[in-house]
């Protein structure tokens, strides 16, 4: 369901009405199949935690959000598959993402932060910020944490873009899959070859004692690079964007001193913002009693969880952004076993980012009025394609 036209941060007030209104509804989908729609916070996660609850995208009745063509969902690798399989992906890839392990990395983002913005100081305004900051911060770190060239970043984000796109024809995402999956078969190849201190050597590594199949490990490398910069980079213009709407909001993160108010700003911001807009969606293993009906086995369910992120029995004047609020229990990284591995990483980069660049540009502003701003209102991730600012 696409966002408000009138709010660009808020949720469609269609989702709004239907959460008042009830637990569990039907709702038609673009190819006519009626999945299960859950808008309430509570329902969402007692849902998505039910192992009866499976990501496999192959199975009838999974809810796509575009037509599918055959064995396309393995190639984003275990985010659509189930466990036993999905844990065992998923374990290989998990160390670099601890909390303690993606603390190490604080200096070395803030330095790339630092010399974003002192490039953005010194050259010419307006200017994108989209394309000068938010995208390059996300894609230089994930690009260093898996052992990706940097300078092939044109390549990987113009593949990425229309993998998410919602208007892509299938044939373009799947091209595009394709060709992202065989640049990381050659890189892990490279990796085999001669291995470096990286999260594709590790995997090559994997590969190599016969754990992983190299076509396996190409695909995470896809998911990894996909998800480690697009959602990341759409968190920052899209945050940026919100915070300049409110600025006693933004001054409050500008002028805070105690690093506690910035993680719970990043907090607040990924609860309101909600970029994850399409949905989690799931297929039903097995009947499912839930909130007086039955989910059938086969039946498809939809979890808009930018509405859950909205609902006033988990947080209430919900729509208000609130930096002072304590938000984290949101589920704007997802919920159950497929809950959101990057999620350190992102805290840690937002945390960065919004505590260093209204500090730095204290008179940072829009270039254009916000209602001629481009919201991606097609894209699988909410943001915006340009952010033109000045200051
Ligand atoms: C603000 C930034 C981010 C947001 C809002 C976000 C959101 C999400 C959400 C909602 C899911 C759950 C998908 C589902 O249940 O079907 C997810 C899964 C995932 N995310 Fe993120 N993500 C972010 C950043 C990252 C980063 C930086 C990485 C690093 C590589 C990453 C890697 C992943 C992976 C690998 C999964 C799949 C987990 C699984 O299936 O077990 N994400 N993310």
């Amino acid at each position: 369901m696409a966002r408000a036209q009138g709010c660009p941060f808020d949720p469609p007030p269609r989702l709004k009405e239907l959460q008042e209104q009830t637990r569990l509804t039907r709702v038609r989908l673009w190819d006519g199949s009626t999945p299960w729609l859950v808008t309430r916070y509570a329902d969402q996660r007692a849902l998505m935690a039910d192992p009866r609850m499976s990501s496999d995208v192959t199975r009838p009745g999974y809810p796509s959000p575009a037509a599918r063509v055959e064995g396309g969902g393995s190639s984003v690798s275990f985010i659509l598959m189930d466990d036993p399989e999905h844990a065992r992906l998923r374990r290989m890839v998990t160390a670099p993402f601890t909390v303690r392990r993606v603390r190490a990395m604080r200096p070395r983002i803030q330095a790339i932060v630092d010399q974003l913005i002192d490039d953005l100081l010194a050259g010419p305004k307006p200017v994108d910020l989209v394309e000068a900051f938010a995208l390059p911060v996300p894609s230089l770190v994930i690009c260093e944490l898996l052992g990706v060239p940097y300078s092939d970043h044109d390549f990987f984000q113009n593949h990425s873009k229309v993998i998410i796109k919602r208007t892509s024809t299938q044939e373009e995402r799947m091209a595009a899959l394709g060709e992202l999956a065989a640049y990381l078969h050659r890189l892990l190849g490279d990796k085999l070859a001669e291995p470096t201190d990286d999260l594709l050597s590790g995997l090559a590594e994997r590969v190599r004692a016969g754990e992983l199949a190299h076509e396996d490990a190409a695909r995470m490398g896809v998911l990894l690079l996909i998800a480690g910069h697009e959602t990341t980079a759409n968190m920052i213009a899209l945050g940026t964007a919100a915070l300049l709407e409110h600025p006693d909001q933004l001054a409050l993160l500008r002028d805070a001193d105690d690093p506690a108010v910035i993680d719970s700003a990043v907090e607040e911001l990924l609860r309101y913002l909600h970029i994850t807009h399409n949905g989690r969606r799931r297929v039903a293993l097995d009947d499912i009693e839930f909130a007086g009906q039955v989910i059938r086995a086969g039946d498809g369910v939809v979890f808009p969880n930018d509405i859950a992120n909205r609902d006033p029995e988990a947080f209430p004047d919900p729509d208000r952004l609130d930096l002072r609020r304590d938000a984290r229990h949101h589920v704007a990284f997802g919920f159950g076993v497929h809950q959101c591995l990057g999620q350190p990483l992102a805290r840690l980069e937002l945390s960065v980012v919004y505590g260093t660049l209204y500090r730095r540009i204290p008179t940072l502003r829009l270039a254009t009025e916000l209602h001629s701003v481009p919201f991606k209102h097609d894209g699988s991730v909410y943001g915006v394609y340009e952010l033109p600012v000045t200051w």
